[in-house]
């Protein structure tokens, strides 16, 4: 009897060992795999991501308005790179529909971009306090934008 309490807890612990092993083996290939599919809009997203990020942190700081300049910079980059591409969420509406919301998605994209633009001169002029409002605003508008032309999150 003790022999065969073993041995079903031999099995059963390969049962549960045997999926566990397959599921670690399988995540880093699928994440290599979402890597790779990244959208050129996505990228230039990153980008300005990053930026935005760091900006976030020292925007207040004057001391720091040079470095802030680059950061923004490479935001205008990511932004330029932006408007001249097509969101995914393009492809997932009616043919007949794609232009107009590709054309709204374009003059959005350019709004942001004239936000970068008056971050840019405020920090020029040493005016963290503005520079502080404009970067408000462009959150604002990234979550208006994302609202509007990003796909919904599947799962
Ligand atoms: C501070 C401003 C913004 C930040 C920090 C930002 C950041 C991001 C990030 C991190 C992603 C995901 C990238 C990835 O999956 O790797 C993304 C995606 C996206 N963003 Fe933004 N974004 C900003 C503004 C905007 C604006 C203003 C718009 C539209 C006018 C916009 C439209 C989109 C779209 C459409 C996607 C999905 C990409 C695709 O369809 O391929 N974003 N953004």
């Amino acid at each position: 009897m003790k022999l065969h309490l073993s041995a079903f807890l031999l099995v059963l612990g390969f049962v549960i060992a045997i999926p566990t092993t397959q599921a670690q083996e399988k995540a880093p290939a699928s994440a290599a795999a979402s890597k790779k599919s990244k959208t050129d809009l996505e990228k230039a997203m990153s980008t300005i991501g990053r930026a935005n990020r760091q900006l976030k942190k020292q925007i207040a700081d004057a001391s720091k308005n040079a470095s802030s300049l680059e950061l923004v910079a490479k935001m205008r980059e990511g932004a330029e790179a932006s408007v001249k591409l097509i969101p995914a969420k393009a492809q997932d509406l009616p043919a007949s529909e794609r232009d107009a919301f590709t054309s709204k998605y374009q003059a959005s994209m350019k709004d942001f971009l004239a936000g970068v633009a008056k971050l840019e001169a405020d920090l020029k002029a040493n005016n963290n306090a503005a520079a502080q409002v404009d970067l408000k605003n462009l959150n604002d508008q990234e979550k208006d934008g994302h609202k509007s032309y990003r796909r919904p999150e599947k799962e």
